[in-house]
């Protein structure tokens, strides 16, 4: 799909579709509205007050404007109270709109800059948010479906400007709106892909396709280079599977030195079966997301060299399988991690705190200034916030602040979790430094201070998006299957510590 953006008479605009906004409880329709109601007879507002349109949020009503204006529709887009209007409401309501245009087979549709004005929301923020609403409502994961779509896609969107010195503002956003959605659907494409395509070979293979397309600085550390290194952890976790680990380490340089500004891990775990500790069979076939961790910090470094924030990024990936295969690590087996510290095996479906404090040990040996980590750790996590939150743990307050921030400007709720050293003790073992696996309670908390005795006094932000990286069904603009979170958050943490 194509974004314009174009200047002129709303009522002119070539499009098939003209989307206009109104807010819940106005008595009359003000701004285009009002414009296009004119033209179009009175309807808006005679349907205004039979109470037909209320204005409620997501609410979408279309009327054909039968040769009165050269669109042949104009929708009118429930943006609900205007006390309560946000950016991210934008997202959602103008995926939700696309979707119905889509479906009526419309490829040509047109918006004014939806809630300019309202809250402190600019030209540029609206655009940018109309642009990634559009980008990720209308995203489908079609790769291994051989039958045609049923309705066609919708390949032009245009975004009306209000006057000629906003032009260049609404396309501003839209560019960088543009950038942010582009990445959080790669990322989505790469966890919905199954686990027989998306394997830590084939991760490597995305990754030097972008370090080629973005100029990003690629190194893959295969298992011989991981044994030299003493990764006990996530070397234990690859030998029940046939796929060979991968670490995968993609550099954003701003800057020659080799300092490295903000430093993201991701979890990689192409296919969880939970290795020996299988995991029942119900939803199993989820596990091919467990690589989501992975797929954000990828897909947010090739966003950010593209945005050139004036700071040095790295994004690393430890990319393995965990299977129960013959030569797979057991119950009770003692892993020694990068660190020397040795692990005490629970369960190997623990496996995620494994392959990551090997990971977060490499990376602390390159002395960032921070660390962000983001893994589909934990079930608990699911339990205590659904799939409406990521949690979040940290040892640095102003760090988690900066994250929540960031999170919240991209509509990616963040929810902090508690720390207290009392959680700690929970993961003491009787044969080993620690165990993989705490108390029943509080696994959240206790997988993330498993991560924390591995990240010593630098920085730190663990992100558990196992709720949040997936979603069941369609809502606002994410759509069934992977939902590409945290990228954008990732990528607006990058732009504010630049600043
Ligand atoms: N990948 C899972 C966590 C997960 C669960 C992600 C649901 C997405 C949805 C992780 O590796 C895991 O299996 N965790 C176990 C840990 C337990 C054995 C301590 C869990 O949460 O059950
Ligand atoms: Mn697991
Ligand atoms: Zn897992």
């Amino acid at each position: 799909m194509e974004i314009r953006v174009i200047s002129g008479d709303v009522t002119e605009v070539k499009a098939s579709a003209v989307m206009v906004g109104l807010f819940e409880k106005v008595k009359n329709p003000d701004d285009y509205t009002a414009t296009l109601d004119n033209v179009l007879g009175g309807t808006i507002s005679q349907l205004m007050s039979q109470g037909e349109i209320k204005g409620k949020f997501g609410e979408l009503t279309i009327i054909h404007s039968l040769g009165k204006l050269f669109a042949e529709r104009v929708v009118i887009l429930g943006l609900g109270k205007k006390q309560e209007f946000t950016l991210d409401k934008i997202r959602g309501v103008v995926a939700e709109a696309c979707r119905f245009l889509q479906k009526k087979g419309i490829d040509d549709a047109a918006t004014i800059a939806l809630g300019v004005g309202v809250g402190g929301i600019t030209p540029k923020s609206a655009s940018q948010a109309i642009t990634e609403g559009a980008l990720l409502g209308l995203y489908s994961f079609r790769r291994h479906i051989t039958k045609e779509p049923e309705y066609g896609e919708i390949k032009q969107l245009s975004i009306v400007a209000n006057s000629e010195a906003d032009i260049s503002l609404l396309e501003h956003g839209r560019d960088k709106g543009k950038i942010l959605a582009e990445a959080a659907k790669l990322a989505r494409d790469m966890v919905n892909e199954p686990a027989n395509y998306m394997t830590p070979g084939h991760m490597v293979k995305m990754a030097k396709q972008l370090a080629k397309d973005y100029d990003l600085e690629l190194v893959v550390l295969e298992r011989e280079k991981m044994l030299e290194l003493g990764m006990g952890a996530l070397l234990g976790v690859a030998q029940g599977s046939a796929q060979s680990p991968k670490f995968i380490i993609l550099n954003y340089k701003e800057n020659d030195s080799n300092e490295i500004d903000l430093a993201l891990i991701g979890k990689g775990i192409t296919f969880d079966s939970g290795g020996i500790s299988l995991k029942p069979g119900r939803k199993m076939e989820e596990m091919k997301g467990d690589m989501a961790g992975g797929a954000a910090v990828i897909a947010a470094i090739a966003a950010i060299s593209q945005l050139k924030p004036a700071i040095n990024v790295t994004a690393i990936v430890p990319a393995v399988e965990n299977l129960p295969g013959g030569r797979a690590f057991k119950p009770g087996d003692i892993l020694t991690t990068m660190t020397g510290k040795t692990v005490e095996i629970i369960s190997t479906d623990a496996e995620g705190r494994l392959v990551m404090a090997d990971a977060l040990c490499f990376v602390n040996k390159l002395k960032p200034k921070q660390i962000i980590d983001v893994a589909t750790l934990t079930g608990a996590c699911v339990v205590a916030l659904g799939d409406v939150c990521t949690g979040a743990f940290s040892n640095n307050q102003e760090l988690a602040n900066k994250v929540v921030i960031a999170g919240a400007k991209a509509g990616e709720l963040i929810w902090q979790m508690p720390m207290y050293t009392e959680y700690k003790e929970l993961n003491k073992s009787d044969v080993a430094d620690i165990k993989n696996v705490g108390d029943n309670n509080a696994g959240a908390i206790t997988a993330a201070q498993f991560l924390a005795e591995f990240v010593g006094s630098t920085p730190w932000v663990h992100l558990d998006i196992a709720g949040t990286s997936m979603s069941n069904k369609e809502r606002n603009y994410l759509v069934k299957g992977a939902t590409g979170v945290p990228v954008r958050t990732l990528i607006n943490l990058a732009l504010a510590i630049a600043k």
